[in-house]
C-alpha cells in the first residue's frame, strides 16, 4: 500500500477528529521516525512531549516485553507485584506520600478535580456541591466533558454542552485576578489548576515568579495548588517538573505522556496523605489504572530520565535551540520562546504563508512538527537527541523558513 492509501483508509473509516500532516509513519528510533516510503524525519513533536525518552527506547521496550510475557492486566480487584514497587518509586521520585495511577492525561486531570473537591468537602468543610475550582483562560487539560468545561477555546467546548459547573476561569499569568477570586470566594474554592507553561496555547510562559506567587496565595486561602504537568513534566523544560524552576511543590501534581516514555497510556496524580486519603475504596478507579504492564514501563521510563540526565540535557540543548532560532534572518519570525526543549516559533502570517505551510516545508526537508493555532510552531524534539543531530535539524528548520523569503 502507498502513503495515499493509508490516508484514504483513515478518512474513510476513522472519525475526522484530527487533521494530520500528510505523512504516514511506520517506525521510530531515538529522535527519528520513518515514513512508509522509508523517508527519515527528525521528530520535533515527540507525540506532544510523550516521547521525551526517544522512540522505542531499548530499556523501556525491554520492560514492556518482559512484563508482557509475564502479566499484563489484573484489574485492581487483586494486588499485583508491580504496582507497589512502582508506587514507591514514583512517589519518592517526585516527593509525595501517595500516587493514584490512571491512564490518560485527561483522566488524571479529572481525578485531580475529584480529589480537590473531595478534600474541599472533607477537610475544608465547603458546603456540599458548592466547591469551586479556579482554572486559567487558554488552558488545555484534555477532552472529556468536565475538562472541556474549563476550556475557553470554542473548538474544544462549543456544541458539547451542557458543561460541568463549578469552574471559575481567570486570565493566565495574572496574580491580581487570582487574588480577587480568592478574596471573594476563597471559602468555596477547593483548588487552583494551572499549567506551568501553556503548551497547547502555544508554549505560553508566565512571568517569572508567577507559580510561586500563585502557590503562596493558595496556601494563604487554604486552597490546593494543582499543577497540570502532563506536557511540561518529566524533564521536558529542564527540571523533573516545571514547577521545580520556582521551587514550588504542588499540592496535587498531574503527570501523563512521558511518564511512560510514550509507550503506553500512563498517567498519575500525586499528593500527600491528607489529600489523597480522602478518597476511599470504591470511590474512584479505572480498570487499567496501575496495571502491571504500565507500572514496569513507567518505572523504566523514569529511570531513563535519571540515567541519561534528560533534565540537564533539555536545559543545555534548549539554550542552543532558542539562540539558533533567534538568529535566523527572516522577518517572518515574530518571536521565539520556551524553556528547556519545549519551545515555539511565532510566525507572522503573510503572503498567504501560515504555520501550517512552514510545517509542510519542514516535513519536506525532514523535520516533523505541528502548528498550534495559525501562527505558532511548537518545537519539542525527544530529549535524548544528540547535539549534532539537533544542529542538523535546526539547519533544516532554518532552510525551510528561509525558503519562503526567496
Ligand atoms: C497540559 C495537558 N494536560 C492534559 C492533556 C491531556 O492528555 P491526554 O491527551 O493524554 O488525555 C494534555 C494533552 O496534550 C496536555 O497538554
Amino acid at each position: 500500500m502507498k502513503a495515499q492509501d493509508y490516508i484514504a483508509l483513515e478518512l474513510e473509516y476513522g472519525a475526522h477528529n484530527y487533521a494530520p500532516l500528510p505523512v504516514v509513519l511506520t517506525r521510530g528510533k531515538g529522535p527519528y521516525v520513518w515514513d512508509v516510503n522509508d523517508k527519515k524525519y527528525f521528530d520535533f513533536l515527540s507525540a506532544y512531549s510523550a516521547v521525551n525518552q526517544g522512540h522505542c527506547h531499548p530499556k523501556i521496550v525491554k520492560a514492556l516485553t518482559d512484563q508482557a510475557k509475564t502479566l499484563c492486566l489484573t484489574s485492581r480487584a487483586f494486588y499485583n507485584d508491580a504496582l507497589g514497587p512502582y508506587e514507591e518509586y514514583v512517589t519518592r521520585f517526585f516527593g509525595y506520600e501517595k500516587v493514584l495511577a490512571m491512564n490518560t492525561g485527561a483522566e488524571a486531570v479529572e481525578t485531580a478535580i475529584k480529589l480537590a473537591r473531595r478534600w474541599g468537602y472533607v477537610k475544608k468543610n465547603i458546603p456540599v456541591d458548592k466547591a469551586l475550582i479556579i482554572c486559567c483562560e487558554g488552558n488545555f487539560h484534555g477532552r472529556t466533558i468536565s475538562v472541556i468545561s474549563m476550556s475557553t477555546d470554542p473548538t474544544s467546548y462549543s456544541q458539547f454542552g451542557p458543561h460541568t459547573p463549578g469552574f471559575v476561569k481567570i486570565p493566565y499569568d495574572n496574580i491580581p485576578a487570582l487574588e480577587e477570586v480568592l478574596e471573594k470566594e476563597g471559602d468555596r474554592v477547593a483548588g487552583f489548576l494551572v499549567e506551568p507553561i501553556q503548551g497547547e496555547a502555544g508554549v505560553k510562559m508566565p512571568a517569572e515568579g508567577y507559580l510561586k506567587q500563585c502557590a503562596a496565595l493558595c496556601k494563604k486561602h487554604n486552597v490546593l495548588f494543582m499543577a497540570d504537568e502532563v506536557q511540561t513534566g518529566i524533564a521536558r523544560t529542564g527540571e523533573r517538573i516545571c514547577c521545580d524552576h520556582e521551587e514550588v511543590h504542588p499540592d496535587i501534581l498531574i503527570l501523563g505522556k512521558a511518564i511512560s516514555g510514550g509507550v503506553l497510556p500512563v498517567s498519575a496524580v500525586l499528593a500527600n496523605n491528607d489529600i489523597m486519603l480522602t478518597i476511599k475504596p470504591g470511590e474512584h478507579g479505572s480498570t487499567f489504572g496501575g496495571f502491571p504492564l504500565a507500572c514496569k514501563v513507567a518505572q523504566a521510563a523514569l529511570e531513563v530520565v535519571e540515567e541519561e540526565n534528560l533534565a540537564e540535557k533539555a536545559t543545555y540543548l534548549g539554550e542552543i535551540v532558542r539562540h539558533y532560532l533567534k538568529g535566523i534572518p527572516s522577518n517572518r519570525i515574530e518571536l521565539v520562546r520556551g524553556k528547556g526543549l519545549l519551545n515555539a516559533v511565532i510566525i507572522t502570517p503573510k503572503d498567504g504563508v501560515e504555520a501550517w505551510d512552514v510545517c509542510m516545508k519542514m516535513a519536506e526537508n525532514g523535520v516533523l512538527a505541528k502548528p498550534t493555532h495559525r501562527h505558532i510552531i511548537r518545537l519539542a524534539p525527544p530529549l535524548i537527541i544528540k547535539e549534532s543531530q539537533l544542529m542538523q535539524a535546526l539547519d533544516l528548520i532554518k532552510k525551510s523558513i528561509l525558503s519562503f523569503d526567496n
